[in-house]
């Protein structure tokens, strides 16, 4: 099953058929986060291939641009308040849409691509992306009862929250990742400890961070 790994090496532009069994042999190719062995078959459509750390199969044809989303700016593609919208700051061609999404009120990291692959990869709950905002809350610093109750996981009326980082750089100031996405989940968790947010920001998606 599957294309063979090196003739797809070949195809994609690594060079001669030869040069990347060596490639493969000095172990610098691999799939899905493993160091593949020559002669190893791959679905193109599902496994990620990396050469030396870096995604193959680029086509020029995909475009990804990580925004840095303003507040008052919607997610979805077509607002039916005539707000201004994420698809609005980016070039209209190559028609691209939004992975995942993020509040009205809410600012920071956000990945629009026409890559539909990469989208469904990065926004599929099972592959538990993390996601790190940086949050300013109501009500004075969070006691560590709270922040512990956050990290532990908190009962929203969707059910209980997964495990989260959570660390308090500055006082009512956290820092929290999580690898869920529900409905204003960040905004409900704080909420649920007796904090109204004041800003949000998404500083990370998995490896894109905006350091
Ligand atoms: N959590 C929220 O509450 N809002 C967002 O926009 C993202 C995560």
């Amino acid at each position: 099953q599957g294309e063979r790994l090196q003739k797809l090496l070949a195809a994609t532009g690594y060079g001669s058929r030869r040069v990347c069994e060596d490639l493969i042999a000095a172990g610098r190719v691999s799939v899905n986060g493993a160091v593949a062995i020559l002669g190893r078959r791959v679905d193109v459509d599902n496994d990620l291939v990396e050469v030396d750390g870096a995604p193959i199969g680029v086509r020029p044809d995909f475009v990804y641009y990580l925004l840095n989303k303003p507040v008052g700016v919607v997610t979805t593609s077509r607002d039916t308040h005539q707000r201004q919208t994420v698809i609005d700051l980016v070039p209209l061609e190559p028609r691209v849409f939004s992975v995942g999404r993020l509040d009205v009120d809410t600012e920071g990291l956000l990945l629009l691509t026409n890559d539909g692959n990469l989208a469904n990869r990065i926004a599929h709950p099972s592959h538990g992306i993390e996601k790190e905002y940086l949050v300013e809350v109501a009500g004075g610093p969070m006691s560590a009862g709270s922040i512990r109750a956050l990290r532990d996981g908190v009962l929203l009326d969707d059910g209980m929250t997964a495990p989260a980082r959570v660390s308090q750089p500055d006082p009512g100031v956290l820092r929290l990742t999580i690898h869920e996405g529900r409905n204003r989940q960040v905004r409900r968790m704080c909420e649920a400890v007796g904090h109204r947010v004041t800003r949000l920001v998404r500083t990370r998606i998995g490896p894109l961070s905006d350091r």
